[in-house]
């Protein structure tokens, strides 16, 4: 594997880091034509971000600062980084997943001087590339799953108590690792949990993983859905979604659930609710959308229906036990691409698909960029929120922040203009009802 690389920067002998915005390592620079055009179809559609450049781009209030990221390397990731950009801020980037990195966006942003390491297939320089995002010591870190965090705080120790002036992270997994890690007092600055704004959660987390899931597995398979037994595990908002756009499309819905909660508004869904145990023995497709490992293992894939179709949209890919697959699989090869095909002793053949790693971005493009434009429209603002109160000399408690409700409702109002749609507006009469014990009854 040859990946294109320009002047990287490296340590020099006094621990100093040479200075060179612009270093980067891509697959392939000559891709970057595609890959402008395909950022301009994402700016086409996310107008909340492009509404952000041109107000920001006037004041650059990042200007003077370093951010560097670690979130997939889409179109949409692209409009952000070139938000970011526009506002003043010199950034440093990686992928958060070895197959999500889309190679002509990546090299589009090389070619305008973005410090980009990432591309498709990267599995053995993935935590490399972090740290060349690192070298240029960011004020500001941008994650996706929590690596990047992860990685400053675990190497860097000294440099994240005392330097890094803040982070955000997008994703439910990475909010999980963040709030371990405050509990256990091992958190060195503060960090905006994006993922639990209204405007992300909402909308991203199920619309866009429901209609980007579907597309993987049909861009992988190509498979008719309708009439077919599709399980989902988990039934938090991935699952939902991925529940709801499988149901459109005809397949016979079944849920695997942990919380009972979760199971029976699978119920009053429509949708029948098994085990594991149960539903390995009757799905056609399964997609876990869990955020735990291993549930998918040995002995489910020992009793699933021969031609079985298995893939994953959560963050990591340690929720379907690959190794025991291969383990119990005398056969393997790949069908098609993202598909591979392991034949198991017992004759019956499985399908994995894009290595059961998210199957949304590794075999389609993500989630559209209509729905990217609420959850980087947080991202943006909360890395605004982060040097405005620098420069204030305000200082942000070390902690996984919430979201501030001003925000959601300011995106959420921004994004409705953009769909040219309106809401009614309370009366004075009608806030005081609602306010006022005294009133109503
Ligand atoms: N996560 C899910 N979809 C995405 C996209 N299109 N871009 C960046 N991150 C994503």
């Amino acid at each position: 594997m040859s990946v294109e690389t320009s002047n990287i920067p490296i340590k020099n002998e006094q621990g100093s880091f040479s200075e060179v915005p612009g270093s980067y390592c891509v697959r392939d620079i000559s891709l970057a034509e595609e890959g402008r055009r395909l950022i301009d179809w994402a700016e086409a559609n996310m107008p909340v971000m492009m509404h952000f450049r041109k107000e920001f781009e006037k004041t650059k209030p990042f200007a003077g600062y370093r951010l560097s990221g670690c979130l997939h390397v889409t179109k949409e990731t692209a409009v952000l980084i070139e938000t970011f950009k526009a506002a003043g801020a010199e950034v440093y980037w990686s992928g958060c997943n070895p197959l999500s990195t889309n190679d002509a966006v990546a090299a589009a942003l090389a070619a305008v001087g973005i410090s980009i390491y990432a591309w498709h297939g990267n599995h053995e320089d993935f935590y490399w590339c972090i740290d060349r995002t690192l070298d240029n010591r960011p004020h500001l870190t941008l994650d996706d799953g929590c690596d990047l965090i992860n990685t400053v705080h675990e190497k860097m120790i000294e440099y994240a108590k005392n330097d890094v002036i803040g982070g955000t992270e997008e994703t439910t997994t990475g909010v999980h690792r963040l709030r371990s890690r405050s509990a256990d007092g091992k958190l060195y600055y503060p960090v905006f949990a994006v993922n639990d704004a209204e405007t992300k959660w909402d909308f991203d987390n199920v619309y866009g993983t429901g209609q980007s899931t579907l597309d993987g597995i049909l861009r992988a398979t190509s498979v008719m859905l309708a009439g077919k037994n599709f399980v989902v595990a988990g039934h938090g908002h991935c699952g939902a979604g991925v529940a709801k756009r499988a149901a459109g499309m005809g397949s016979n819905v079944i849920i695997t659930e942990v919380k009972a909660t979760a199971a029976i508004k699978g119920v009053l869904e429509g949708y029948e609710v098994k085990t594991m145990d149960e539903a390995a023995k009757i799905g056609d497709i399964f997609c876990t959308a869990t955020g735990m490992k291993d549930i998918i293992r040995k002995h489910h894939f020992e009793s699933m229906r021969d031609g079985a179709i298995v893939c994953n949209t959560g963050h990591y890919d340690c929720e379907i036990n690959i190794g025991e697959l291969e383990e119990i699989s005398v056969k393997k090869r790949t069908i098609r691409q993202n598909c591979e095909e392991y034949t198991l002793k017992n004759g019956h053949k499985i399908y994995v698909l894009a290595e059961g790693r998210l199957v949304n971005l590794a075999a389609a493009e993500g989630h559209p960029s209509e729905v990217m434009d609420m959850s980087f429209a947080n991202q943006f603002l909360c890395h605004v929120k982060l040097v405005e109160s620098h420069r204030a000399g305000v200082k942000l408690p070390i902690e996984v922040i919430d979201i501030p409700v001003e925000q959601d409702e300011y995106i959420a109002d921004l994004k409705l203009k953009t769909m040219r749609l309106s809401v009614d507006i309370l009366t004075q009469e009608q806030i005081d009802y609602a306010t006022n014990y005294q009133e109503g009854t």
